[in-house]
């Protein structure tokens, strides 16, 4: 399975922070913005990944990332030249994705939760349609509104509804069969000039073939950090997390250890790298901790 990371965009509800500086790079808490939606895709198993942004952001999001060899990745970038809408990553996807099945997570996404692991490594497993992410919210009428039904079958999906048909809203994570660009090159742009994934999603609805995963509000944590208070609370979230349980939300050099990418010995290394940062303390506890682990097994 491959993965796109779309990372570009306005950033119109973040002005005047963006546009001089790129909204996918503003820290959260500790790390880059883009480390998180980066350490879901790898978390589903996923190591093959297209990284598409604006022309300006793009070089740093390289400088940044690499081609991805340190983590165990294959990165490759695309541009957008301009945001046209979160459909447009599957054309500018096209090739790379080919006729495989693809996940597709926006920029600014956050995810937390102490199931979600096996639930993305479940929805990388493969399945015919396509799989949405639905996070319960008090306020649906703000979102794209899922609705399913007991078997987990989406039944309606509906931008920002009045009167919304449940408090599950769609979140920016989407898995999809060999067929998403196909359906893709089929969009209509919108009223805006857009192509919007919504319309796919839509497509495999209407063909009885979309799915949705609940993500427990009492068990999962969701963020579209696209506005300075979503941005503040995605922080704190993660300053909590790690002050108060030891936890690294998003720390992609802990996630590619631990999901074999990477082995103990390098870990410390890419922690070495990170320097006097309380982050670059942390990969090195648990390069430390998983070398520990491996000398308590050998003998
Ligand atoms: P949005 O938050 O919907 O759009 P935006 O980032 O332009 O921000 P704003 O609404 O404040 O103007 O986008 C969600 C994610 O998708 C975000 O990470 C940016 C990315 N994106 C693109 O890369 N290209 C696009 O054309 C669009 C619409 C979004």
């Amino acid at each position: 399975m491959k993965g796109i990371i779309l990372a570009g965009g306005n950033g119109t509800r973040l002005s005047p922070i963006t546009p001089t500086t790129h909204k996918q790079l503003l820290p959260v808490y500790d790390k880059p913005m883009i480390y998180y939606p980066l350490s879901v895709l790898m978390l589903a198993g996923i190591r093959d990944i297209l990284i598409i942004s604006s022309p300006d952001a793009l070089p740093v999001l390289r400088r940044l990332l690499g081609d991805g060899g340190d983590l165990g990745l294959r990165l490759s970038y695309a541009e957008q030249p301009v945001p046209r809408g979160d459909g447009d990553a599957l054309i500018i996807g096209a090739d790379y994705v080919g006729d495989d099945p693809v996940a597709l997570i926006l920029g600014d996404n956050i995810f937390d939760g102490a199931g979600l692991p096996l639930l993305l490594r479940q929805a990388a497993a493969g399945h015919p349609g396509c799989l949405l992410f639905g996070y319960q919210v008090p306020d649906p009428e703000r979102f794209g509104v899922a609705e399913v039904d007991a078997g987990g079958r989406l039944i309606s999906l509906e931008e920002k509804p009045r009167l919304p048909k449940s408090d599950l809203a769609a979140t920016g994570l989407y898995f999809y069969d060999g067929e998403a660009v196909e359906i893709a090159r089929d969009l209509k742009p919108s009223w805006r000039g857009e192509l919007e994934i919504t319309d796919v999603n839509r497509a495999y609805l209407e063909a009885g073939r979309a799915r949705v995963v609940t993500l427990d509000r009492r068990s999962h944590a969701w963020f579209d950090a696209g506005t300075p208070d979503a941005l503040l609370d995605a922080g704190r979230y993660v300053r909590l997390a790690r002050q108060r349980h030891g936890r690294s939300v998003g720390c992609v050099e802990e996630v590619a250890l631990r999901m074999g990418y990477i082995d103990a010995e390098w870990c410390q290394v890419l922690g070495e790298r990170l320097g006097a940062s309380a982050y670059g303390a942390h990969v090195r506890w648990v390069a430390d901790e998983a070398a520990g682990a491996q000398i308590r097994r050998a003998g």
